[in-house]
């Protein structure tokens, strides 16, 4: 009988708040970076309730050698970069945005909503590239919410961000095996999520409470489920999962979490503000291009 073997919390990270951009509050989880290749960063903007003109982004930056990803879930967002792409991001919509050898761009709340203000709520987060990877041509890939591959099923809600959900897949393409998924969840329901044994997983839950079943499952055995150490993940904690092929997921409450998986690259990170690459050459490298004006061209 083949067994799964299912990922348990082996690490809680906190979150804290700070300012980002044009000083849009972001809550985000120490010690991101290394521990959890692939993903350099997970920013939950907000939630926050802006008065009319208070609405902040983040005014023209470049990016080199990753992906970042915005998932909006409140508010309304405009995007504008140096090669002439705009567009503008709407609750539910998602925007994967492949920087590449080089992206300047700025990212500010739309000029309606600027003016009549209201709630930002939303996600940005980095994913790193391999090597091999970082110097590829820009691209977006950009999923406005009525396209966006959603399930509903018992009790669980989910938006397949990447990766694949209770049978249901993204379109989104990645260069590397991600996982990214929207899940709500209602008191006392119950989720099993396959990931790839060979990728990093871990979930990060911004509203109520869940636990994570860690019980070898045995089928047929009345008494196994439900048994074993229980890990319980509230609101603000990221939780680091063990190894395995299955998560198992409780929902305690109502509550609302990011799935998040993908490999471990297994390669030097170089970081400096918006560059992320392999060496302190390249990154150099990246401030020259940023500098003469040839890092988007
Ligand atoms: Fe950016």
């Amino acid at each position: 009988m083949f067994r799964h073997v299912m990922r348990s919390v082996v690490e809680i990270v906190p979150t804290h708040i700070v300012r980002e951009g044009g000083g849009f509050k972001v809550r985000r989880p120490f010690r991101m970076g290394r521990v959890l290749s692939p993903f350099l960063l997970i920013d939950e903007m907000g939630p926050v309730d802006y008065g009319p003109g208070e609405a902040v982004g983040a005014p023209w930056h470049p990016h080199r050698g990753f992906e970042t990803v915005t998932y909006l879930l409140d508010g309304r967002m405009r995007h504008e970069d140096s090669a002439g792409n705009s567009g503008e991001l709407n609750p539910g919509d998602v925007q994967w945005m492949t920087a590449g050898r080089g992206i300047i761009h700025c990212e500010e709340p739309h000029e309606d909503f600027l003016k009549t203000g209201g709630r930002t709520h939303g996600f940005q987060i980095w994913v790193n590239l391999p090597a091999e990877h970082k110097m590829m041509a820009p691209r977006y890939q950009e999923v406005p919410a009525s396209e966006s591959p959603t399930v509903e099923e018992n009790g669980v809600s989910a938006r397949i961000i990447a990766g694949e959900c209770m049978g249901v897949s993204s379109s989104i393409d990645t260069k590397i095996p991600i996982t990214l998924i929207h899940v709500k969840m209602e008191k006392g329901s119950r989720l099993i999520q396959k990931i790839d044994s060979v990728l990093n997983g871990m979930i990060y839950v911004f509203g109520g409470s869940i636990i994570i079943e860690n019980k070898i499952s045995v089928k047929k055995h009345p008494m196994a489920f439900g048994l074993g150490a229980k890990q319980n993940i509230v609101d603000g904690e990221l939780a680091l999962l063990s190894e395995g092929d299955e998560i198992k997921i409780h929902s305690t409450s109502e509550s609302e979490f990011l799935i998040l998986a993908g490999p471990e690259l297994n390669e030097p990170i170089e970081r400096y503000g918006p560059f992320v690459m392999n060496t302190k050459e390249e990154i150099h490298q990246a401030f020259l291009d940023y500098q003469n004006g040839t890092l988007a061209k």
